[in-house]
C-alpha cells in the first residue's frame, strides 16, 4: 500500500523526516502542517498548527491522509495522536498519556522508581527551607531542576552550596513561574551522555544507531544550554556491551512497564543516557526524535541504503517485526547547526544567507532547513534561532566532520554562527 502521509511540524527535524518520507517507495504523497518553505519543495504545506488536534484531523480527512508522522512534543502533549487515531489514521507517535514520560519529570522519575530503572536519586521540594536541609546531606555538584517544562532551561548545576542557596531562592522566588513551584534535587551523575532512539510499535522495538548531541552554545561545551548545536552518530563510547545493558535494564523495562500500566508506548522513545562508572543511567526521556539527532540519523540510514521513511511507516502500521534489523554500519554522520547571532536568548532574524547550493555540492552533504524563509526569487533568509543543519555522511566521524565544515565554510552568512568542534569526543578518541 502506498501511503498519503500527514507530517506535523516545521523544523529541521521535520525537514529531515520529510526527505526520508519522500525517498520511500511506500509513500505516495506528503502533506505537511504547518511545514516550512524548505519542506514545501517536497511536500504540500497547509497552515494548520502542530498543537491543533481538531484542525489536523479535519486536514487529514480532507487530504485523504492514511498515516500521520508527528515531529514535535507540543503536538503529542496536545493530544494530536489520540485525535488522529480516533479518526482511523495510523500514527507514528505516542498517545498523550504515554508522552508524559517527557512532559512530566515527576511522572518519569516515579515511573523509573516503580520499575527499578536506573536513574539519578531524587527528591521533590515545595519550599526553600526543606530543600536547603536536604542539600546539607549531599556533596557538590548539586543538580537543581524546575519540575515543569521550562523550555530546556530548567536544569541548574551548582558547584557550591552558596551558589545552590541563591538558585533555590531564585526558583522559589518565581524565576520559572509555575514550572518552578516544585523543585527537584537530583544526584549528580558524572559521565558521557548519549542519545538512544528506539522505534516501537508496541510489540517490536527497533533501536537506531546511538547519537551524541552538543547542548551548549559555544566551543568547548561553554555557554548557555540550547536545543542542540550539533550531533553525530555512531558514538564510539557506546559499545555493544553498553547497548545490551541499556536494552535489558532500561528500554525493555520502560516499554513493558508502560504497557503494564495501560499506556502502551508507540512511536520513537528518546532515551537520554549518562554512561556512569556504575553503568548507564537515564537522564531524561523524550517522546519524539531529537533535533539535530534526527537529521544525523536520517542521513546515516539513507547512506546505509535503509528506507528510513519506510521504517516510520512500518512503526505506525505495527509491522516492525517484519523489518530486518540495521546491519553493521559502513558510515558515520555528523551535523553542524548554524544559528542566528543572539541564539539562544534573542536570535536576530531576516538576514540573507548565500552559498547554499555550493555547500550542498560537497560530497555526502545535505543542508537541512530548521528556520528559513525562501523568497520568490530563491533568496534564503534566517527566520528562527537554529536556522540550518549541515549534515555529512562519510566513512568515519572524522571524515564526516571534515566534509561538514567544508560545506559550512561555503555558506556566506555573516549574521550566523556555529560551533567549530562538533564531534570532538569521537575525533579525539
Ligand atoms: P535535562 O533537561 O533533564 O535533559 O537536563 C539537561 C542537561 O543537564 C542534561 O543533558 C545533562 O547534561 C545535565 N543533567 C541533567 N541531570 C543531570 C544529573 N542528574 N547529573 C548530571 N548532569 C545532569
Ligand atoms: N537535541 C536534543 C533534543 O532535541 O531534545
Amino acid at each position: 500500500m502506498s501511503e498519503t502521509v500527514l507530517l506535523i511540524g516545521s523544523g529541521g527535524r521535520e525537514h529531515a523526516l520529510a526527505m526520508a518520507l519522500a525517498a520511500s517507495p511506500q509513500v505516495a504523497r506528503i502533506i505537511a502542517a504547518p511545514g516550512s518553505d524548505a519542506i514545501g519543495r517536497i511536500a504540500v504545506c497547509r497552515p494548520v498548527k502542530a498543537d491543533d488536534p481538531a484542525g489536523l484531523t479535519a486536514l487529514a480527512r480532507a487530504e485523504g491522509a492514511t498515516l500521520a508522522v508527528i515531529g514535535p512534543e507540543v503536538a503529542l502533549a496536545a493530544g494530536v495522536s489520540d485525535a488522529l487515531r480516533a479518526a482511523g489514521i495510523a500514527v507514528f507517535g505516542p498517545s498523550r498519556a504515554a508522552a508524559q514520560l517527557e512532559s512530566s519529570k515527576a511522572f518519569a522519575k516515579a515511573f523509573c522508581a516503580r520499575h527499578a530503572i536506573p536513574t539519578a536519586d531524587f527528591a521533590v521540594f515545595e519550599d526553600g527551607a526543606s530543600a536547603r536541609a536536604h542539600l546539607a546531606t549531599l556533596e557538590p555538584p548539586y543538580v537543581l531542576k524546575a519540575d515543569g517544562l521550562a523550555a530546556g532551561k530548567g536544569v541548574i548545576i551548582c558547584e557550591s552550596a552558596r551558589e545552590a542557596d541563591l538558585e533555590i531562592d531564585a526558583i522559589f522566588g518565581g524565576r520559572f513561574g509555575q514550572a518552578g513551584a516544585r523543585l527537584v534535587i537530583e544526584e549528580f551523575m558524572a559521565g558521557e551522555e548519549a542519545s538512544l532512539f528506539v522505534l516501537t510499535d508496541g510489540r517490536t522495538h527497533y533501536p537506531l544507531p546511538v547519537a551524541q548531541d552538543h547542548k551548549r552554545a559555544f566551543d568547548g561545551d561553554k555557554g548557555p544550554n540550547t536545543g542542540g548545536m550539533g550531533a553525530y552518530s555512531p558514538a564510539p563510547v557506546y559499545t555493544p556491551e553498553i547497548h545490551a545493558e541499556v536494552m535489558a535494564r532500561i528500554v525493555e523495562p520502560v516499554l513493558a512497564g508502560m504497557a503494564a500500566e495501560g499506556t502502551p508506548y508507540t512511536g520513537v522513545l528518546f532515551v537520554g543516557l549518562m554512561l556512569t562508572r556504575d553503568g548507564p543511567k537515564v537522564v531524561e526521556f523524550n517522546a519524539r526524535f531529537g533535533d539535530p539527532e534526527c537529521q544525523t540519523l536520517m542521513a546515516l540510514l539513507a547512506a546505509e541504503g535503509i528506507d528510513a521513511g519506510g521504517l516510520l511507516v512500518a512503526c505506525a502500521r505495527g509491522r516492525l517485526a517484519s523489518v530486518p534489523p540495521i546491519p553493521p554500519l559502513a558510515h558515520a554522520a555528523l551535523t553542524v547547526v548554524l544559528a542566528a547571532q543572539g541564539y539562544p536568548e534573542e536570535p536576530m532574524t531576516g538576514s540573507l544567507i548565500r552559498g547554499l547550493p555550493g555547500a550542498g555540492q560537497v560530497p555526502g552533504v545535505t543542508v537541512f532547513h530548521a528556520g528559513t524563509k525562501i523568497d520568490a526569487d530563491g533568496a534564503v533568509r534566517a527566520a528562527g534561532g537554529r536556522v540550518l543543519g549541515v549534515t555529512a555522511v562519510a566513512g568515519s566521524v572524522l571524515e564526516a566532520q571534515t566534509a561538514a565544515y567544508t560545506a559550512v565554510d561555503r555558506i556566506d552568512w555573516p549574521m550566523g554562527f556555529c560551533r567549530r568542534d562538533i564531534g570532538w569526543r569521537a575525533v579525539a578518541g
